[in-house]
């Protein structure tokens, strides 16, 4: 139809009976109708998460932010704070925020006096050191990416199968570890010479139940796990120094002792309590204290940044979705 043809269309439709008269009718109609529309809009709007939560003083677009991101619960009990908490939308940021976690990130970072980085608040809560919990035994059957920390334990007479020994050029009396884990630190070993000139050593690599005990007994509880919550006795950690610096400390300073902290990874080992994380595992730093957990995973967890309490939490044993943090 053309321009003209629907402009003649149009004046014999409004000459026809005058309905002409009837266009204000419609128009009014129609704009009480969206007033009505609008009104019941703002009505449901008052009662939604986004508007509740805008109340308490936040600005909209973080208000919208929260409203999308927790459930209908966690919503209600930031609501019933009757207070605008400058941290809600700093931990919902956080790259390993679990929704399902929001409650305890508040109420950990209210009670907690030492000033900790909110990264190291999320980290903590995630991994369940803001509460008591019950110890339990560890789950061997994830092999060599078990977890042993104070909370998960195990057997006395748990005794891991076909340990290596090494060799007199590596550890200064007879030392065993799980066989994946000798061979990555020979290798490392060599390579480690190769860039610093020194020649690393394993101090103590498979402990028994019967060893800790010894070594428990002996030692800095700060640095060393009660009989059966020790990595030792999977035969997947090991202590290690190096001939130019048989001193623990003196070797985490050293450049070799540098070199492996920053290369452990890529033969499999991670650097199992990194300093400054000891409220997370329980554990001062130790720059000997390698734990194998093959190449893949110790390349995660150094790219992360994080500790194998998190990854395990993250990665292993999230049952739930909701226990896994949304990848960014
Ligand atoms: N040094 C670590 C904590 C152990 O004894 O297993
Ligand atoms: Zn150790």
């Amino acid at each position: 139809m053309t321009k003209e043809e629907a402009k003649r269309l149009f004046l014999l439709w409004i000459d026809h009976d005058h309905r002409w008269l009837s266009v204000p009718v419609v128009v009014a109609a129609l704009m009480v109708m969206l007033v009505m529309v609008k009104s019941c809009q703002g009505i449901v709007y008052s009662h939604s998460k986004e508007c509740k939560i805008y109340r308490l003083g936040y600005p909209i677009d973080q208000a919208r932010t929260l409203a999308a991101i927790l459930t209908d619960e966690q919503a209600d009990s930031l609501i019933a704070r009757q207070e605008h908490d400058t941290i809600a939308i700093p931990i919902v940021n956080e790259r390993y925020f679990i929704a399902a976690n929001f409650d305890r990130y508040l109420a950990f970072h209210k009670r907690d006096t030492s000033s900790l980085r909110l990264a190291d608040i999320i980290a903590i809560v995630n991994t369940g050191r803001d509460r008591r919990q019950p110890e339990q035994p560890c789950d061997t059957s994830k092999g060599t990416l078990m977890l042993i920390n104070g909370r998960h334990y195990l057997d006395e007479h748990y005794q891991p199968d076909n340990l290596a020994p090494f060799t007199k050029t590596y550890c200064y009396e007879d030392q065993r570890a799980y066989p994946a884990a000798a061979d990555a630190f020979i290798k490392m070993q060599q390579d480690c010479k190769q860039h610093t000139g020194a020649h690393l050593m394993v101090n103590s690599a498979y402990r028994s139940y019967q060893d800790q005990k010894g070594t428990y007994k002996r030692n800095d509880k700060r640095y060393v796990a009660t009989p059966g919550y020790s990595e030792h006795q999977t035969g997947l950690a090991i202590d290690a120094t190096s001939l130019q610096h048989p001193e623990k400390w003196s070797f985490g300073k050293s450049e070799e002792g540098i070199w492996m902290r920053e290369n452990c990874h890529r033969y499999g080992f991670i650097l199992r309590y990194p300093e400054k994380q000891s409220r997370i595992m329980g554990y001062s730093y130790e720059p000997w204290h390698l734990r194998y957990v093959g190449t893949d995973v110790a390349t995660r967890i150094h790219d992360e940044g994080i500790t194998f309490d998190e990854y395990y939490a993250y990665y292993i044993d999230a049952k739930e979705p909701h226990a896994k943090p949304p990848s960014r």
